[in-house]
């Protein structure tokens, strides 16, 4: 069946009802989350919007009108007899703070960064110019939200095992590079765990790190460093025996370059693991792909500009499997393994090892 046969024409009205009703949702659902109204709202069970109010320090009308959007979403119930509000528990595990890695409230940030973004695309789209990664307000740390809640959360559990002896080669002590490491949480919290071991961050973006960086010094780890790099000419052979990048590869200014880059930098018996973005290269095999509009929608907006923008092939977030495959034996891997992890729907694990 065809786009086209599947609605009739006030089916199809009917969807794109909805669709609105959803998408403004999801932008009051990341209001909610930045202020901690959900977290309030699960810590107090039932509250009136002037109790939500004082607790999250908000202005009562504010927030009663939020609440209005929330109990008519059927996200939020609503008791009129004493005009009090309930999240329920079963809802309150997918928009809490406490709930992470299950917090679906952090990835909705990115609807309203995308609409803020809207001016720019207009431009960019007429123009076929890129955009710059200052063009985006906050998108590293909305990104590393994200992140923390698909890659740090799983880090000791469910990612370093995929790799045999990763998590005792680490013990002992190697050194570890995150290319396009962003705010560098994961490297934070593996330079943590991993005191004989020496952690690498290189990113474009100087403000992505800097706040980490800070962290690492109060913390006082000597085991970890961060410098801003263009990795578009990343050339340091033999130098690391564990490479990773999160989600960095397809925004890159040359992708090939990069991969090329950490295929030379590995030493003998030195790993690479790729997370990036679980789809197919061929939009005809992603049409059911459960995330398919967001992802896209992403790609529109943030991914597919901010390489352009560095004089790059604009791979988009959808680039997929098997140009990453056919990329990745490009650079000179011949033994990759790919793994899709329960807690993170997003993406797919590429094991290369040298
Ligand atoms: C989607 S973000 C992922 C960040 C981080 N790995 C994470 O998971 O939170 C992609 C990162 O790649 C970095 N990046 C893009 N182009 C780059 C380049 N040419 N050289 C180095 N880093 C680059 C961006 O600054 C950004 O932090």
């Amino acid at each position: 069946m065809t786009i086209q046969e599947s609605y009739t024409p006030e089916m199809f009205a009917e969807h794109l009802v909805l669709m609105l009703n959803h998408a403004s949702t999801t932008v009051m659902i990341a209001l909610g989350h930045k202020l901690g109204l959900f977290d309030s709202l699960e810590e107090l069970e039932s509250v009136s919007s002037r109790e939500l109010a004082e607790h999250s320090g908000c202005d009562e009308r504010y927030i009663r009108e939020w609440l209005s959007v929330m109990v008519t979403a059927k996200i939020i119930s609503y008791e009129p007899m004493h005009k009090t509000y309930i999240l329920p528990k079963n809802y309150a595990m997918f928009l809490c703070r406490k709930y992470s890695p299950d917090n679906i409230a952090v990835t909705s940030q990115f609807i309203p960064l995308m609409g803020q973004m809207l001016p720019q695309l207009e431009k960019s789209f007429r123009s076929g110019n890129g955009l710059q990664y200052s063009d985006y307000p906050c998108f590293h740390s909305v990104m590393a939200e994200d992140s923390y809640q698909t890659v740090v959360c799983a880090l000791f559990d469910h990612i370093l095992p995929l790799m045999d002896d990763m998590t005792e080669r680490l013990q002992w002590g190697i050194r570890v590079l995150d290319a396009g490491c962003g705010k560098g949480l994961a490297l934070l919290k593996l330079a943590q765990e991993f005191p004989n071991s020496h952690f690498v961050g290189y990113d474009l973006c100087e403000d992505a790190f800097a706040e980490t960086l800070e962290h690492a010094k109060a913390l006082r780890l000597t085991n970890i460093e961060f410098q801003a790099r263009d990795l578009r000419d990343f050339h340091e052979p033999e130098s690391f025996d564990f490479i990773a990048s999160f989600d960095a590869v397809h925004d890159q200014a040359d992708p090939q370059a990069l991969l090329d880059g950490i295929y030379r930098a590995l030493r003998p018996r030195g790993t690479y693991l790729m997370q990036d973005i679980a789809g197919s290269s061929y939009l005809e095999n992603n049409l059911d792909h459960p995330l398919g509009p967001l992802l896209y929608s992403i790609s529109c907006a943030h991914c597919t500009p901010v390489s352009l923008g560095q004089g790059g092939p604009g791979l988009g977030t959808m680039w997929g499997e098997e140009l990453a495959t056919g990329m990745l034996q490009a650079a000179g891997f011949n033994k990759i393994q790919k793994h899709k992890l329960e807690h993170d729907p997003f993406n797919v694990y590429f094991i290369n090892r040298k």
